[in-house]
């Protein structure tokens, strides 16, 4: 059980533009996924009996395994990208391209036969995969080394061409990246780097439907989150959801924003400890197969240098704790389904609030009986086999 948590060093806080991810834009991109036949607003799940035993005053978690019954969020970000995509190459606008119209023979028609591309640990690719099926398109999957059997399934399921290749996440992206150029495929990837920043920020916008629907609820419950904890792999969801707080919540308004990822790959924390984006390369092996990236997003990277308060560094022991407690409800709080990469952030809080060990941390995050806490389970079981092997079976116990 190791945190390691520091606040951005060797650096200033910057001013990047975050006027991308405001309120605004977050209504019509949350209008646009509105309009899909399979939209459900996902529960947004009040953990009462666990917030009195942890002694803080709320814990709220939205639960992303109900997304469009794919078990995670991250099809929020790919079906936007899709659309715009689509809509950029036929010079329209995505208001006049409602789902039903999106995915039209008229729309086919014009559109001829494209391809899309992209790489994935897995929830990325079946959100890209099943945009890709709805429009009758083709789709070509890239899977790191050890992507789990039942993830492979999903998304060749919707009809996507998945191989899995001898390296890593990056070394995937860059693989998709050279046969989209080779073949003129439409690479939609869900980070970014120098030079490919348009799609990146789509899907970060895309990921702020759920932004928008938690602040939707808490507006309606007169409550606003002290805290908010984000997982990260390469950042984009977490800095969508940090850009958008922070322009919701401006000021002295704004929550403590925390980051966190698994230690075995932290690219984003020693970002910030090295105040420049840091790249971690070669093989490293995390349970979080969701976060287990290595190259952050260049884009969300200067947001969460001015926007996030601070950055953890956490062991797989503390996800699996999470994975147990969320699925293990005190009293009559709603059990929460909640895989490796999903649980994260609420196991290493779930520690910090209550071990000794970590009472520096506590303190420095200011956590108390009056903090409102937030996190989003960004994935439910994505690997039944494994879950019931932690949840059942006590797999990666907490160790002292
Ligand atoms: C379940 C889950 N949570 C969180 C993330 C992290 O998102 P990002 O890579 O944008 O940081 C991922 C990424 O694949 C994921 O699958």
């Amino acid at each position: 059980m190791q945190i390691q948590m520091t606040a951005l060093q060797n650096r200033e806080k910057g001013n990047y533009d975050i006027s991308f991810l405001n309120e605004e834009v977050a209504k019509e991109i949350y209008a646009y996924h509105k309009s899909f036949p399979v939209y459900q607003y996902t529960p947004l799940v009040s953990l009462n009996n666990l917030a009195a035993l942890l002694k803080v005053k709320d814990i709220f978690i939205k639960d992303e395994s109900y997304r469009f019954n794919l078990n995670a969020f991250k099809v929020l970000g790919g079906s936007y990208a899709i659309g715009k995509v689509v809509a950029e190459k036929l010079g329209m606008s995505l208001e006049d391209l409602p789902f039903e119209r999106l995915i039209s023979d008229e729309i086919r028609e014009k559109l001829g036969e494209v391809t899309f591309i992209t790489a994935t640990d897995g929830n990325h690719g079946r959100g890209v995969a099943w945009a890709a099926n709805q429009l009758k398109q083709n789709c070509i999957v890239y899977m790191p080394r050890g992507a789990a059997q039942e993830r492979v399934e999903n998304i060749s399921n919707l009809g996507a061409e998945v191989t899995v290749h001898d390296a890593n996440y990056d070394e995937c992206v860059r693989m998709a990246n050279d046969l989209a150029n080779e073949k003129g495929y439409y690479i939609v990837q869900d980070t970014a780097w120098d030079g490919y920043e348009d799609i990146p920020r789509w899907i970060m916008q895309g990921y702020m439907t759920m932004a928008y629907e938690i602040y939707q609820t808490m507006q309606e419950m007169e409550k606003k989150p002290t805290h908010v904890f984000l997982q990260a792999g390469v950042g984009s969801m977490s800095s969508a959801m940090t850009g958008f707080f922070a322009n919701v919540y401006p000021g002295e308004e704004k929550p403590v924003i925390t980051i966190v990822e698994p230690d075995a790959v932290a690219c984003i924390y020693e970002s910030a400890l090295a105040g420049e984006r840091v790249l971690i390369g070669g093989e490293y092996f995390t349970i979080m197969a969701g976060l287990s990236c290595g190259e952050p997003n260049t884009v969300g990277l200067e947001v969460m240098f001015d926007h996030a308060d601070y950055f953890i560094s956490a062991s797989d022991d503390l996800a699996a704790h999470g994975m147990r407690v969320l699925g293990n409800p005190v009293g009559d709080d709603r059990r929460v389904i909640s895989g490796e990469s999903g649980a994260a952030p609420f196991g290493v809080v779930s520690k910090i609030l209550t071990c000794d060990k970590f009472a520096d941390l506590k303190a420095e995050l200011n956590l108390n009986e009056d903090s409102v806490l937030l996190f989003i389970n960004t994935e439910g079981d994505t690997d039944r086999e494994h879950y019931l092997e932690v949840v059942w079976d006590g797999k990666h116990p907490i160790t002292e």
